[in-house]
């Protein structure tokens, strides 16, 4: 199936007094519709930054230097604002990372949910309410009728949360960009959040880019992984390819270092060392400090590009795992 997202080659950078941190540098993927993706990695390796920029949010002092983001093939990077505003919410949604960021402090919950429902559809102000209140029901939060009343301060961290999802999924929205959708909530109520947005994506075919460095929410509900390093894609396949055959040194150690419900005793391994500093420019591979492959060629040569190193499993490294054993040359 056609992707319906695509992001190519996406640059943004944030430019303090003394210096620019390059935060995302040469990034693309795309997802299908039906498909969910996640995007993993370290924090500051530019995940929220990918988020921001493919719905024109990149706050200030950040700026897009580059690339293309295609949904359903017109690029909304190249889009005025009066033009994107009517797709974001509706075709394209966002549960931001922090629900601060998502949710409007002076409004009640219930209007801010109903001015989503009315600024894009021309439904009834008592129509908008019985969406809202639905939407609010299909979040579990208990009390539907009193929250609608509530403003933000008034809920826990958990309730901001769960109500950030009723707003971005209300309109069914065809993809859903979800920045650690579950973080602020306990277990029981990530194991909810995560099956509803499953639920979206498979009654509805939206398709779904997920943001996370739980590894056990990958596993659980990605059916591709794109693995970022210090604001690149530094391996992409599938998610069943990434856990079993990891082809790059930095995704081998973030499977290494997962905890396995199988073998909970078993000690863990940590990638050792320090992610790249925030604009760092060095040219090459900036794996390289930490990385237990490196090979001499990693010293002399700018940062590999991201190629096919299997059957539709990308990796940017030169000397990647379990490269199958070259065939044997024939005598002649
Ligand atoms: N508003 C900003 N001003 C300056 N630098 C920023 C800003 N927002 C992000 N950055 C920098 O850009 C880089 C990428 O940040 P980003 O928030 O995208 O990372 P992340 O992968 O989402 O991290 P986390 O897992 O902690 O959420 C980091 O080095 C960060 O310090
Ligand atoms: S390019 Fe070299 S330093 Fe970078 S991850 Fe691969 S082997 Fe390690
Ligand atoms: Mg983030």
């Amino acid at each position: 199936m056609a992707e319906i997202l695509r992001v190519e080659d996406l640059r943004v950078s944030y430019h303090g007094r003394d210096h620019t941190v390059r935060a995302v540098d040469g990034v693309s993927f795309g997802v299908e519709p039906g498909r969910t993706l996640a995007i993993v990695g370290e924090s500051g390796c530019g995940k929220t930054t990918i988020a921001l920029a493919t719905l024109g949010l990149v706050p200030s002092p950040g700026r897009i230097d580059g690339g293309r983001v295609l949904f359903e093939g017109r690029d909304l990077l190249g889009m005025k604002d009066g033009d994107l505003r009517p797709l974001r919410g509706r075709a394209i949604s966002m549960i931001f990372q922090d629900p601060s960021s998502g949710l409007n402090p002076v409004l009640t919950v219930g209007s801010q949910l109903d001015e989503m429902i009315r600024t894009h559809t021309a439904v009834s102000k008592r129509e908008a309410r019985r969406m809202t209140l639905e939407a609010l029901r299909r979040q579990r939060l208990a009390d539907p009728e009193r929250v609608v009343d509530a403003y933000p301060f008034q809920l826990s961290g958990g309730m901001c949360q769960r109500v950030m999802i009723a707003i971005a999924t209300v309109l069914r929205p065809k993809v859903i960009i979800a920045d650690e959708p579950t973080s602020a909530l306990d277990v029981t109520q990530q194991a909810v959040v995560l099956r509803d947005l499953d639920g979206l994506r498979e009654h509805l075919g939206a398709a779904i880019v997920l943001i996370t460095h739980d590894l056990g929410v990958v596993a659980g509900m990605a059916d591709d992984v794109a693995v970022m390093y210090g604001g690149r894609i530094v391996e992409r396949a599938s998610a069943a390819d990434v856990f079993a055959r990891p082809r790059h040194p930095y995704s081998a150690g973030l499977m290494a270092a997962r905890p396995r419900v199988d073998r909970p005793d078993e000690r863990l391994t940590p990638i050792r060392g320090a992610p790249p500093e925030p604009g760092s420019t060095a040219p090459e591979c900036a794996f390289l400090p930490r990385c237990p492959k490196a090979i001499s060629i990693c010293r002399s040569e700018p940062w590999p590009a991201l190629v096919e190193v299997a059957e539709a499993h990308h990796a940017a490294c030169f000397n990647p795992m379990f490269q199958p054993e070259a065939a044997p040359a024939r005598r002649g």
